[in-house]
């Protein structure tokens, strides 16, 4: 969700030691990163690449999936099919209500997990999937005319996640099949709290005197999976939820708590959404919560150790000596990257009891400095200036207004962090920074963030001292500063190698360690300026060796690509495809959708939806080499 969740709630504008205020030293630095990119090439130019497929040719006037020759796809679940395959798809004039959605995928899938069945895990599994947001113009007939409490209660049930089961068919299509365990979790979902803000002041509210049951989960934008197989799903611009007419305190300004919110209009029918009626129920969202796919008794559970920001997702890895760690960005302009460092270590026979691990830990935030190196700084109570006399009474405090603590500290303000993979190969850490075109006005460029008007967004990668996750310094540099080499304008064409992309958003490395990138290019940007000669929204797979990206996917008009897993044997592709159809003015004028796309119906619906499209190769043979 692009129009909404870039503008800038930091008004630090503190000046860190990453910071580089001579124009002259930053052109330098670009300079230096293009050439030992460049001089990398060379060295690695004789080397196999690890993808084996010819890149997809630009195109924007196609509103349909495209892939290499020999690829084939077919649409897995969609909004409005059915989680279970079997009760009614939604009617084709959306009227169907609160109670049918609520069986029904949800809208605007985001990321996605695959859970292999263990009898065959390459023809069977469970398939997990966010719904970030809904356009309201588009879920209900007539759109937002004659708001009611029925639209908002569809709106809540389209949120949140979906658990289904799936299976491979004869044809190599992928369908979704009955199964005890398909569920929804929705913003209307009952959810524990746990970890150290549960119970506390700040949590509790006069529907839950406790602070320990929140009722759901929204816009759940990315996600994680444990090693010990639940899922994780991130809340992220959960403020646009909420409106407040009275003056906001300095906390709720922090996470952009403002008068109108995103317009969801949601506080009219459940006044919950009201922050000057309720002001604790917005600290009860923007959290990570844990899902067990397999138990659909199962509560989410609110896991506050992780923090409490606009949590784009949570990708965990398991450090050398067993200590789980989770790679967290925030995705706005000019926030921060966290990781959470669990205190005890994972137990492959403990199974489920693992989830243990997300209550107890430490929390820290990035900060990159100018010369490569990098420190993780502790968000503990009465550690690095949090104190009582800074304004920080508690952990409890520090784990809600997060970000506040990470000012305090003097984290780097990064270019909007969306995805982060860790390389399985040698566990050096990407991140993606999508763009930040009011960097150069509200704060300085930095070594790792030096564009200051970052259009097109770059990539940044960082390996952590001895290769250990749990480690508290790194050293760090661009991998790649996204762009279009054919663009005139220097700051646009950045240094890719390969495709030309721009707004880098979901990022997943393969077991294979082939680095999988997918864009969210603004609609009102795309056809225009930077991104003028930049196809639809597209993902592309990048080699860490040479960092070559080459072009494997393009999508239909007005989509966003996220979300993406693979089957253990590497033959089916998942990937979701956001948003198609969406308009620049659509969320401006949600009375009257203009979707300027029909994707996967066509003509057999009366607008576009998302949807989740397994892939495979028509020779049966692995995905992408
Ligand atoms: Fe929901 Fe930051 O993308
Ligand atoms: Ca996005
Ligand atoms: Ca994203």
């Amino acid at each position: 969700m692009n129009e909404f969740e870039d503008i800038i709630n930091n008004p630090s504008g503190r000046k860190t030691l990453t910071e580089i205020e001579n124009p002259r030293r930053r052109h330098w630095l670009i300079a230096a990163a293009v050439s030992s990119l460049f001089m990398h090439h060379e060295v690695r130019a004789a080397s196999k690449s690890p993808f084996q497929f010819e890149s997809v040719p630009y195109s924007r006037a196609n509103d349909e999936i495209q892939l290499p020759p020999g690829y084939q796809w077919s649409v897995l679940a969609a909004w409005g099919d059915p989680i279970n395959g079997q009760t009614p798809r939604m009617k084709v004039d959306v009227s169907d209500g609160v109670t049918e959605q609520n069986q029904q995928f949800g809208m605007h899938h985001d990321g996605g997990s695959y859970f292999p069945s263990i009898q065959r895990p390459n023809e069977e599994g469970l398939w997990v999937v966010n719904h970030e947001y809904t356009d309201d113009g588009l879920l209900h007939p007539g759109g937002m005319n004659q708001w009611s409490e029925a639209k908002v209660n569809k709106s809540k049930a389209a949120h949140g996640v979906s658990i289904c089961a799936i299976q491979k068919q004869t044809n190599q299509q992928w369908a979704v099949i009955n199964d005890p365990r398909s569920r929804r979790i929705t913003a209307n979902t009952p959810c524990i709290v746990a970890g150290p803000a549960a119970g506390h002041p700040l949590m509790k509210t006069q529907a839950d005197p406790s602070g320990k049951w929140i009722l759901g989960t929204l816009n759940n934008c990315a996600h994680g999976k444990t090693p010990w197989g639940t899922y994780l799903t991130c809340e992220e611009n959960f403020n646009g939820y909420f409106t407040k007419q009275n003056p906001p305190t300095k906390e709720e300004t922090r996470v952009g708590l403002n008068k109108k919110g995103f317009g969801y209009r949601w506080e009219e029918f459940d006044s919950r959404f009201n922050s000057d009626l309720h002001p604790n129920e917005i600290n009860r969202f923007g959290w990570v919560v844990e899902i067990d796919p397999q138990n659909p008794k199962s509560h989410p559970i609110k896991r506050t150790a992780l923090g409490r920001f606009k949590h784009e997702g949570a990708w965990v890895t398991v450090a050398k000596n067993g200590q789980v760690v989770i790679y967290m960005g925030d995705d706005q302009r000019n926030e921060y990257i966290y990781k959470y460092v669990s205190k005890g270590k994972y137990q492959a026979q403990a199974g489920l009891s693992n989830s243990e691990l997300l209550n107890q830990g430490t929390l820290y935030v990035a900060r990159f400095d100018a010369d490569g190196k990098g420190r993780w700084i502790a968000l503990e109570h009465n550690r690095n200036g949090l104190t009582s006399e800074n304004g920080f009474p508690d952990q409890a405090y520090i784990l809600i207004h997060t970000r506040l603590a990470a000012d305090q500290v003097g984290a780097t303000p990064m270019d909007r962090p969306e995805w982060i993979a860790v390389n399985p190969k040698n566990q050096d850490v990407y991140v993606t920074l999508t763009n930040n075109s009011e960097r150069g006005k509200s704060i300085t460029p930095s070594a790792s963030n030096p564009r200051a008007n970052n259009l097109m967004g770059h990539i940044v990668r960082w390996q952590e001292t001895r290769q250990d996750a749990a480690s508290t310094t790194f050293t760090w540099n661009i991998y790649a500063l996204a762009g279009d080499r054919q663009s005139e304008n220097a700051d646009w064409r950045g240094n890719i190698m390969g495709d030309q992309l721009g707004s880098p958003d979901g990022l997943w490395f393969d077991p294979r360690g082939i680095l999988w990138t997918q864009t969210d290019i603004s609609t009102s940007t795309l056809g225009k300026g930077a991104y003028l000669n930049m196809p639809n929204n597209a993902m592309y797979a990048s080699d860490p060796q040479t960092r070559e990206f080459r072009r494997f996917l393009i999508g239909p008009k007005g989509c966003e690509i996220t979300g993406v897993d693979l089957t253990p044997d590497l033959r089916t592709m998942f990937v979701n495809i956001q948003h198609p159809g969406e308009s620049p003015s659509e969320r401006a004028n949600p009375d009257s959708p203009k979707a300027v796309s029909s994707w996967p119906d066509h003509d057999s619906f009366s607008r576009p939806r998302s949807a989740t499209i397994a892939i495979w190769r028509q020779d049966g043979k692995v995905i992408g080499s």
